[in-house]
């Protein structure tokens, strides 16, 4: 076991969304490496919280099915904790824009009540907030360094915003220990699987499993930086090992190489054995929110905490099909 991960041998840590798919992912590292883990999560339909996802840890760690927004619950999950890794929040870009009221009572109003809770009860407590690259919107150039302005194409990336610069008045303010990690697209095992609204390549890796035709829009030639999972993972786990260098930052994380959408489809169909794809023109809903190409540089997150991506896109698919193929009933 690595000195990082060493570091969490009998801390206190609370996640957030702790049965979704990056806070479960977290929560089985974090229980490998010595932690006592609680998690919290309101298993809102919609989102991925997953009773499977924590089979491997299911009587290891303490679980709360409730909301952030249950000020009373918050208090009370909170005291004692050294780390809070802050995951559990609305999800759905495309949702955010049909009902922005909603998107607004978890991400703003509900992130209000956890750091409210930190405040009163966990001053100590050095909270990781899962921010996204959805916060910048259009990129005016690329690699994108964490300078860049912020003008999102969506009310979840507003909120998204909101949320991290309520992080950084509660630590000038009230002194809390808050870290942004600005996270870009994830894949790898224990996704939801059941719509695209969100978590894009998971959702092509379904359809591609399925022999269905995934759909790209335009010309398919639009950029990402994607993160295997356990790389994401890992950069939570040293962000919190890190407080020297992390505490009072905002960070982003990237991908080992950006690729086009029609690229990463191939790939997709490649490891799953199956599928197709055809371009079809921009659904309106999706046009309006597009950010074009999204490209990082995450040279400061490595020169604070040594992170580099490690699981190249053809091994982490590879892992990805082999996991939904074996578990496709808790998935599908
Ligand atoms: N996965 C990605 O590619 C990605 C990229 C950028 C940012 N993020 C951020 O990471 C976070 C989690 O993403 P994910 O991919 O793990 O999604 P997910 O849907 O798998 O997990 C989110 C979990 O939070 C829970 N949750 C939602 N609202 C809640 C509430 N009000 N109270 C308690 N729990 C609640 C859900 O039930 C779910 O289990 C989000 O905040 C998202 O903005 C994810």
């Amino acid at each position: 076991m690595s000195e990082d991960h060493r570091f969490y041998a009998g801390k206190k840590v609370l996640i957030t969304g702790g049965l979704g798919f990056l806070g479960s992912n977290l929560a089985i590292a974090l229980v490998k490496a010595g932690a006592r883990v609680t998690l919290v999560d309101a298993m809102i339909p919609l989102f991925g919280g997953n009773r499977f996802n924590i089979d491997p840890i299911g009587d290891e760690v303490e679980v709360h099915i409730g909301d952030i927004r249950d000020a009373e619950l918050m208090d009370e999950v909170v005291k004692g904790q050294d780390l809070l890794f802050h995951i559990g929040m609305q999800t759905s870009h495309i949702d955010s824009m049909s009902d922005p009221l909603w998107d607004i009572d978890i991400n703003c109003r509900g992130n209000m009540i956890v750091y409210e809770a930190v405040r009163h009860h966990a001053p100590d407590c050095h909270v990781i907030y899962a921010g996204t690259r959805g916060q910048y919107g259009v990129l005016r150039e690329t690699p994108v360094t964490e300078e860049h302005c912020m003008l999102p194409t969506d009310i979840y990336g507003v909120n998204k915003v909101a949320a991290e610069l309520y992080g950084f008045v509660y630590a000038r303010a009230h002194g809390m220990r808050f870290t942004s990690l600005r996270i870009s697209n994830t894949y790898g095992p224990r996704h939801q699987m059941k719509h695209g609204k969100y978590g894009i390549l998971n959702w092509f890796l379904r359809l591609a499993l399925d022999d269905a035709t995934i759909s790209l829009y335009g010309d398919g030639a639009q950029k990402r930086d994607y993160n295997y999972v356990d790389d994401v993972t890992e950069a939570f786990l040293l962000c919190g090992s890190h407080p020297e260098t992390t505490v009072g930052e905002a960070f982003h994380l990237g991908g080992d190489e950006p690729r086009s959408f029609k690229e990463t489809t191939e790939m997709v169909l490649a490891a799953a054995g199956s599928g197709h794809y055809e371009l079809t023109p921009w659904p309106d809903e999706r046009k309006s929110i597009e950010t074009g190409d999204f490209v990082a540089d995450h040279s400061k997150f490595t020169r604070a905490t040594g992170w580099t991506p490690t699981v190249e896109m053809e091994e982490g698919l590879r892992r990805s099909v082999e996991y939904y193929k074996k578990y496709r009933e808790h998935y599908w």
